[in-house]
């Protein structure tokens, strides 16, 4: 049985610790990575980690370390963060993939980018990229933009079906956003952003919700090459206007594999795989190893066939639902109470299908359903080879940091 195998090596990796903790599997994180850059490197694309997929800085420098030259930059989610990545931990090529207007950020950022640290930041209207050029002629420099295009699935009559984020919706908005930059002094057009969040972050083989798996499964089918078109085509668009993008960006761990192989992109992104939380077992074709997991404390016991552990409500983000919650995972077959959950301060679990005795004080090791909001609630992320911590990473929170 592995699955005891690896509650009995976690268990004497973490004897010890104070509880709850965080743990990743070193071997099962670098083979995550190397499925994503055996992907990337099929299809001539570099890699962009996903940094808040992750929210370790030595973790990250270990996935761009092993990577063999294919992930040479960071996703980031905040400006603060890249800057704070770029100046302090020696990081380079930082894409902040969601806008800002605050004053603050956009000074951080002109300012590292005219210390000559190559960060850009994603823009969709006039008002992103004149803040932007401002703060560049301000420092001095010429601050680097990427344009994003959304590529929902919108067939008609009203239908939106993808994340709400950029409001170009075709090659000639995104040509007339470039335009403006080109008059603009303090900015340039660097690169387009064109995420497939309908596609990446749609489970389709997802236990808690049956019934929507065939319509996602369908909905892929039709919606993930129109993504890919409209990619091409505003790529081709912007060239024919005197456009040539040094990057083009798209894909996630959702939808790797078929990013990955489209001609129109230069780079993909992923940072979820490197962990594999739970959620990530709902996507047919994806074939990651549980890299990440903490524990808890069994305290006490209610009634026989239940074990309470404390704490264990780490609930991730989105669309709230049982696929959010933190699933117990060793040692194998407990379960939650469906009336209670996972809880701020007590998670109690069925024991009846779980062959491993287990007393109070024993830990149970819980998978998150996201990556990097694990990193959250421990200042430090237990690095585990075989039955042995063999070194410690620590998060944001753990150097002080909390970005969003
Ligand atoms: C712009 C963008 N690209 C890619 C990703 C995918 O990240 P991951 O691989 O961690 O799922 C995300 C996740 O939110 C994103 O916002």
């Amino acid at each position: 049985m592995p699955q005891t195998a690896d509650y009995h090596r976690f268990r004497s990796a973490i004897a010890g610790e104070r509880l709850p903790c965080a743990i990743v599997d070193l071997d099962a994180f670098d083979a995550n990575l190397a499925v994503c850059v055996e992907l990337a490197r099929r299809g001539e694309k570099s890699l962009r980690l996903a940094s808040k997929s992750v929210r370790a800085p030595a973790l990250l420098r270990r996935a761009i370390d092993r990577a063999g030259g294919v992930a040479l930059g960071l996703m980031c989610f905040t400006v603060a963060e890249a800057v704070w990545l770029a100046t302090e931990e020696g990081f380079d090529d930082l894409l902040v993939a969601y806008p800002t207007m605050q004053g603050a950020d956009l000074d951080a950022f002109a300012q590292a980018s005219a210390d000559g640290r190559t960060l850009s930041l994603v823009v969709d209207s006039e008002d992103h990229l004149e803040a932007l050029a401002r703060a560049g002629r301000e420092h001095g420099t010429v601050c680097r933009a990427v344009v994003e295009l959304d590529v929902s699935y919108r067939p008609g009559i009203g239908v939106h079906v993808g994340a709400r984020r950029s409001p170009l919706r075709d090659a000639e908005a995104v040509l007339r956003l470039c335009r403006r930059a080109n008059v603009l002094d303090g900015v340039e057009v660097i690169g387009l952003m064109a995420y497939e969040a309908h596609i990446a972050g749609l489970t389709d083989k997802n236990p808690f919700t049956p019934a929507r798996n065939p319509i996602a499964r369908a909905l892929k089918g039709v919606a993930g090459p129109r993504a890919a078109k409209l990619r091409a085509g505003v790529v081709e668009h912007l060239r024919a206007g005197g456009i040539d993008l040094e990057v083009v960006n798209g894909g996630g761990t959702g939808s790797l594999e078929a990013a990955a192989a489209e001609p129109a992109l230069t780079e993909v992104t992923a940072g979820s795989a490197l962990l594999a939380p739970h959620l990530f077992d709902y996507y047919r074709g994806l074939s990651l190893r549980p890299a990440a997991a903490f524990a808890c404390q069994v305290v006490r016991s209610s009634d026989p066939g239940y074990l309470t552990c404390h704490g264990g409500g780490w609930i991730a983000s989105g669309e709230s639902g049982a696929d959010r919650s933190p699933r117990p995972w060793l040692p194998a077959g407990l379960e939650l109470v469906k009336t209670e959950g996972c809880g701020e301060v007590q998670t109690p679990l069925t024991t009846s299908r779980c062959k491993t005795e287990l007393a109070p004080g024993d830990p149970v090791f819980f998978r998150h359903s996201k990556a990097g909001e694990l990193a959250e609630h421990v200042n430090e992320l237990l690095l585990v080879q075989g039955d042995r911590i063999v070194d410690r990473a620590r998060t944001y929170r753990g150097h002080g940091q909390a970005f969003l």
